[in-house]
């Protein structure tokens, strides 16, 4: 039996940054098609912007899926949608959410991030409703370890879109304890796929070496290749996001995939597949080493598969696959 209801997600706010493309709704798009395939009624939220930028979204065509003007900046426009939706389940996908780009706009990330989030949650108060409400926390808040990382590890944040998101974590958890909202937070560790944005280190090296086999570019120019993370799919961690609030209990969950591999390892496998020299090709430019770096991040995603039965499908080496594959025939088209 399908069960109709209406459900809310926020697309990921999109920033333009010099000489890169535009941001793309990413776990927006995937989140879309999952609920809207279990029979989902999906709104969802889109900023104004200069570029119309839906490439990701551009495919999805079902007289169940609305989209709207707002901005989390716009309490009003939150306010409106709330109280006229009336959604039983809200997606907050919403941030400016590139880790190097918060240093260049710390306000403007703490604004949208973490007020952002206090704006949301108060116009549900303010709708009188009491969704289930999933909002999009990270591993950014833990500022890395060698160990492996839960629900319960000390969060240690090292960059302004971190210390955003940990006040937007600390309020969806004070709103559950204070107002009773239904509220979860999903630690999602990085979650990749070939919709992700060109200026993020994974896509950047598959859309490069796409590139380059296409004799379109020289170069893959990157910054700490050192650094290390812990990389799942994003349809994945989409479906975590879904399980959470399907779940009895309003809680915290990491996602992860227990593994972790380098920015160069990420470069090696990608160059062994597309069968390029990474010796010939890779060139360390210093404009995209951040002033402060997370070295390692590695979940224990152990309390997501005791309680939500949640099992990561796609491990390192086939996304690495998955996406290169992605970018050549994107390239060839
Ligand atoms: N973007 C980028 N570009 N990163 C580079 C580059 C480069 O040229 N060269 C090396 N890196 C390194 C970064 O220094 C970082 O250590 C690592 O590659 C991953 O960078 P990103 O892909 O930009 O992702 P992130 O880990 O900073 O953040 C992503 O994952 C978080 C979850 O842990 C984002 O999606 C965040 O929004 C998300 O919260």
């Amino acid at each position: 039996m399908i069960y109709w209801s209406s459900g809310v997600f926020l697309f990921p706010h999109r920033v333009k940054t010099p000489g890169c493309s535009e941001y793309q709704p990413k776990d927006g798009s995937y989140l879309a098609e999952l609920l809207l395939s279990k029979g989902y009624e999906v709104y969802g939220l889109i900023r104004r912007t200069s570029h119309f930028n839906r490439d990701n979204i551009d495919h999805i065509k079902s007289k169940d899926f609305h989209l709207y003007y707002g901005d989390l900046e716009d309490t009003s426009s939150l306010c409106h949608l709330m109280k006229d939706i009336r959604p039983d389940e809200v997606y907050h996908l919403a941030s400016m959410s590139h880790v190097q780009i918060s240093n260049d706009i710390p306000e403007y990330t703490f604004d949208t991030n973490a007020q952002g989030t206090v704006r949301l949650l108060e116009a549900i108060r303010l709708a009188d409703i009491n969704p289930c409400v999933y909002n999009a926390a990270t591993s950014e808040l833990f500022g890395g370890s060698n160990g492996f990382l839960n629900e319960e590890s000390v969060m240690h944040p090292k960059s302004p879109y971190a210390i955003s998101k940990l006040y937007s974590y600390w309020m969806m958890r004070y709103y559950r304890d204070a107002y009773g909202l239904y509220t979860w937070n999903g630690i999602l560790f990085n979650h990749e796929s070939s919709r992700r944005g060109e200026n993020f280190i994974t896509r950047k090296i598959t859309l490069s070496l796409a590139r380059i086999l296409a004799g379109k570019q020289s170069f893959l120019e990157v910054g700490n290749t050192e650094a290390k993370r812990d990389w799942g799919y994003a349809p994945d961690y989409v479906e975590a996001m879904w399980m959470m609030l399907q779940s009895s209990k309003p809680d915290d969950y990491v996602v992860a995939t227990g593994e972790t591999h380098s920015v160069q390892e990420f470069i090696d496998r990608a160059c062994g597949l597309a069968g390029l020299d990474p010796g010939k090709i890779v060139r360390v430019n210093p404009c995209y080493v951040r002033p402060m770096d997370v070295d390692c991040l590695c979940g224990d995603a152990s309390k997501a598969r005791r309680v939500l039965f949640w099992e990561p499908t796609v491990k390192f080496d086939e996304l690495v696959r998955i996406m290169l594959k992605a970018d050549m025939q994107r390239l060839k088209q």
